[in-house]
């Protein structure tokens, strides 16, 4: 049953990191698309990460759980297509704060699912799923969507739920859902929380690095218009009821993603165009400061995503390589979003969560 994209799709966390990135990404191929976008604007969302956006496109600020405002949503505008993307995202967090996580990604996707039970007819509701509800990994083998689930945080317990719930409405009243299981993405307007970005800044202001345990772990990067191609992919060629594993072949040790980071960064800043915005001859590995472990921290991820490649004909098209350059020069280019979001609220509520 295809989905035709150029229909009216309700976007759940469009404010963040991948769902910013996916509204940019229908709104260059599929301009005819109407866009809803739902989000309450946590601390991870940002209006700025859409400014400019055209085109059909109506934003609504609001909670997923609120299941009076969703019912009203899918009345006003009656979607056909649900993309699933709103959540509470960060491992860390969830060790702080795990009932948070369990209210936004579990009861939120239930209400969500409930709305599009009742009022949404043909369509599908795609649920973004991540790797993390398989657990960890030993050094051989990958992920398939067959893998048991063995998730290790509360934010890969929540998000397994969530799946679990998401399955159900389609087994028992037959909602066409599909579940797609992602890595780790990398890109334009990442929190700069997650490891990629935190590096980035954290290497241009010449303060530590800080990497947990041992610095061995690996995770399977994957860039985030990659991870968008496949989301439309799945929307018009996927079968309801499926889950697809989304992935880059690309795993990496965080250590070895670091030490590129220094050495890339300092090879830009030899650029004219760069060249004022730190001192290269202070960029090196000294920064480097191996921390306390994050707790029941997953040692190794890694997607096989012969099914999505085989069934829906997707695969990743950026190489690491090519990857890592664009998201430095991004974040290089568009230093004032990172510094407004550190010197902004953030810098109070992140320095009293980790005290760094
Ligand atoms: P993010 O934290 O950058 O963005 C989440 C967005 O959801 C924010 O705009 C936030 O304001 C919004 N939100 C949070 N709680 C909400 C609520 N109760 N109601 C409405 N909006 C709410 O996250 P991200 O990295 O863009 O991840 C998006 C989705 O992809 C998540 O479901 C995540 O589990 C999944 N995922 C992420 C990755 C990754 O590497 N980032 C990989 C695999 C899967
Ligand atoms: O695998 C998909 C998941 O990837 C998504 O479901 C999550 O939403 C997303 O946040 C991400 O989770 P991770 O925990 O893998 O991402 P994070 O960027 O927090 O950490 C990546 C690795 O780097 C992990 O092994 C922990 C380590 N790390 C992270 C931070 C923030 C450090 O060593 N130091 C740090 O300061």
């Amino acid at each position: 049953m295809p989905c035709p994209l150029e229909s009216t799709i309700l976007i759940t966390g469009g404010a963040g990191f991948i769902g910013s990135n996916y509204l940019w990404h229908l709104n260059k191929h599929h301009p005819n698309a109407k866009l809803v976008n739902l989000d309450s604007l946590t601390y991870c969302g940002n209006l700025a990460n859409l400014e400019g956006l055209k085109n059909n496109y109506t934003f609504i600020k609001g909670n997923i759980c609120d299941s009076q405002l969703v019912n009203k949503i899918f009345e006003d505008h009656q979607p056909n297509i649900i993309v699933n993307f709103a959540a509470e995202s960060h491992v860390d967090r969830s060790i702080l704060d795990p009932q948070l996580f369990l209210k936004t990604n579990i009861i939120g996707t239930q209400v969500l699912l409930d709305a599009a039970k009742k009022h949404m007819r043909d369509g599908l509701f795609l649920q973004v799923s991540t790797d993390e509800v398989y657990g960890s990994l030993g050094p051989e083998g990958c992920f398939t969507e067959e893998s048991a689930l063995k998730p290790n945080s509360p934010y890969s317990a929540s998000k397994t739920s969530a799946d679990l719930i998401a399955y159900a409405y389609y087994k028992t009243y037959g909602l066409p859902v599909i579940i797609t299981r992602c890595s780790n993405n990398y890109g334009p307007y990442q929190f700069p929380e997650k490891l990629i970005p935190l590096m980035i800044n954290n290497i241009l202001q010449l303060k530590k690095l800080p990497v947990y345990g041992d610095g061995k772990n690996v995770r399977d990067w994957l860039y985030v218009e990659d991870h968008c191609k496949a989301i439309t992919q799945v929307i018009e060629k996927g079968t309801p009821g499926q889950i697809y594993n989304i992935g880059g072949h690309n795993e990496m040790q965080n250590i070895a993603i670091v030490k590129l980071l220094i050495d890339k960064i300092s090879q830009l800043l030899q650029e004219e165009s760069y060249a004022k915005l730190a001192n290269p001859d202070k960029i090196n590995y000294d920064l480097i400061d191996f921390v306390k472990d994050r707790p029941g921290h997953d040692k190794r991820y890694a997607i096989d995503p012969t099914k999505i490649e085989n069934e829906i004909g997707w695969t990743p098209e950026t190489t690491f390589e090519q990857g890592i350059v664009k998201t430095i020069k991004w974040y290089l280019d568009n230093l004032k979003w990172s510094q407004n979001i550190i010197n902004g609220e953030y810098k109070n509520y992140y320095q009293n969560m980790y005290g760094k």
